[in-house]
């Protein structure tokens, strides 16, 4: 499927990969738009992986014999595959496998010892898998920062506001996520540097990148980085990691241990020792034959060429933010809302909007989720996990926010939210592409929106 141009760039023919690796999606009439959530496996993975359980014999990897030796085999692979696929150099960084993103962010906001003088840095834009960070800093009476967000929702001058978080609480944990899985915004990892001179240790959440996201830790050498692998490749489920610097590794404190990361434990002594490395962060038995599917996963990924699979996904973003702001009700009023930048400079392929009524009030995004899903289209309403990107993007006061979380009284809901908001934007919607596909994917979504009808 690969083929060259006179130039030597390289190119891929995109419609025969749907064709041949994804044709389940036209059999079940699904327009699946919905990347950033999970990517999908394409039919040849499936079948390597398939095949390579048929036909291997894979035992737990804490025991000696053949069996377990040969699934202690994959999982170094895959450990070595995913210190590749973050270009980190392997004897600086160590992969700790878990069970998603969110357990990797929870392995280091558990460990990181936060002090009264030791604090956080968030970024506005953030998933709540990072946000909840803020419990355990709280916890230690930590202080804890806020980078805001411009009308863009780009970080609004990132480099200063750190500073002057670090010059008023010192320095800490900078938090931030490689691409913002409301908006598609790439944030600028100069910020790495920034917060490193200071002092700051940075966690890079990579988990919305996808896979033409190309971080190069060798070129921003964070502290730690999560991913989850089923936004990369769609299989498998239930596999992330945490690759953190080995020298930022050994300073983190874990609250406990478990079978899998302790050399020693006496229980008439009371004494317990953990392991070195990656082994001291991996509680239990490793997830080993789901581990298994990374080398099929990173195979399959590598069949597309990288820049090619970035140009395709710059250009479908592009017609989807091009064409729904020009979709317009008769009166002339725009029909749609996007929120974020809406070029593809430092972006990635999500895009979050809402539908607009003719006299500009916001359509609620439950009922277009709602059309959505009756004509087949797969896309994501909501705030995605990360509010927020959503407060700034829908323009909240804050005290008026606060007013009327208060006024709901644990009694929360979307509608009474809303309600309390005067019919404000409370969820948008977000669609989101990946090398699978194609226009007429598109084309189903934006005559969805061209056509509702609904309020
Ligand atoms: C930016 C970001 N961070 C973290 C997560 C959490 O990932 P997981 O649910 O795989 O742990 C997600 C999931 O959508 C995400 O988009």
């Amino acid at each position: 499927m690969l083929d060259r141009q006179s130039t030597a760039e390289p190119t891929f023919d995109f419609e025969a990969f749907r064709a041949e690796e994804f044709g389940r999606l036209d059999a079940a009439g699904i327009a699946y738009l919905d990347y950033t959530a999970g990517a999908l496996y394409g039919a040849s993975q499936a079948r390597a992986h398939a095949a390579r359980l048929t036909a291997g014999v894979f035992g737990n990897p804490h025991s000696e014999h053949l069996a377990s030796r040969n699934s202690a085999e994959v999982v170094e692979a895959a450990r070595a595959a995913t210190l590749a696929f973050f270009d980190a150099d392997p004897a600086v960084y160590e992969v700790c496998f878990t069970a998603n993103a969110t357990a990797a962010i929870k392995l280091v906001a558990e460990s990181y010892p936060f002090t009264r003088d030791r604090g956080l840095v968030l970024t506005a834009d953030n998933h709540n898998s990072v946000n909840g960070i803020r419990e355990y800093a709280r916890r230690a009476s930590a202080p804890i920062a806020v980078l805001p967000l411009d009308a863009e929702l780009r970080l609004d001058r990132g480099g200063e506001h750190l500073r002057a978080a670090v010059a008023r609480r010192g320095a800490g944990l900078l938090a931030l996520p490689q691409q913002s899985n409301f908006s598609g915004v790439r944030h600028d990892l100069v910020l790495v540097d920034i917060a490193q001179r200071l002092g700051c240790d940075v966690l890079i959440d990579a988990a919305s990148a996808g896979a033409c996201g190309g971080l190069s830790l060798r070129r921003y050498p964070a502290e730690f980085v999560a991913c989850s692998f089923y936004k990369l490749f769609g299989l498998p489920t239930g596999v992330g990691a945490l690759i953190g610097r080995k020298s930022a590794l050994a300073r983190l404190r874990r609250p406990w241990f478990a079978g899998g990361t302790v050399d020693f434990v006496s229980i008439a002594k009371d004494r317990h020792a953990l392991r070195a490395g990656h082994q001291g962060f991996e509680d239990g038995t490793p997830n080993y034959l789901d581990l298994a599917a990374l080398e099929a996963g990173f195979a399959f990924l590598e069949r597309i060429p990288r820049e090619a699979l970035r140009a395709r996904v710059v250009g479908l973003t592009q017609r989807f933010l091009d064409e729904a702001v020009e979709l317009r009700h008769p009166n002339g009023a725009p029909k749609v809302r996007l929120y974020g930048q809406r070029d593809m400079d430092e972006r990635g392929g999500t895009a979050a909007f809402n539908l607009l009524r003719d006299d500009g009030q916001v359509v609620a995004y439950e009922a277009v989720e709602r059309a959505a899903r009756d004509h087949g289209v797969a896309i994501r309403g909501g705030c995605f996990c990360n509010p927020g990107a959503a407060e700034t993007a829908f323009g909240f006061d804050n005290e008026r926010l606060a007013a009327c979380v208060d006024a709901l009284e644990g009694r929360f809901s979307i509608p009474a939210l809303r309600e309390g908001l005067d019919g404000a934007a409370v969820g948008a919607l977000r669609l989101s592409v990946g090398a699978p596909t194609i226009d007429a994917d598109l084309d189903r979504a934006l005559s969805l929106l061209e056509t509702f009808a609904g309020t």
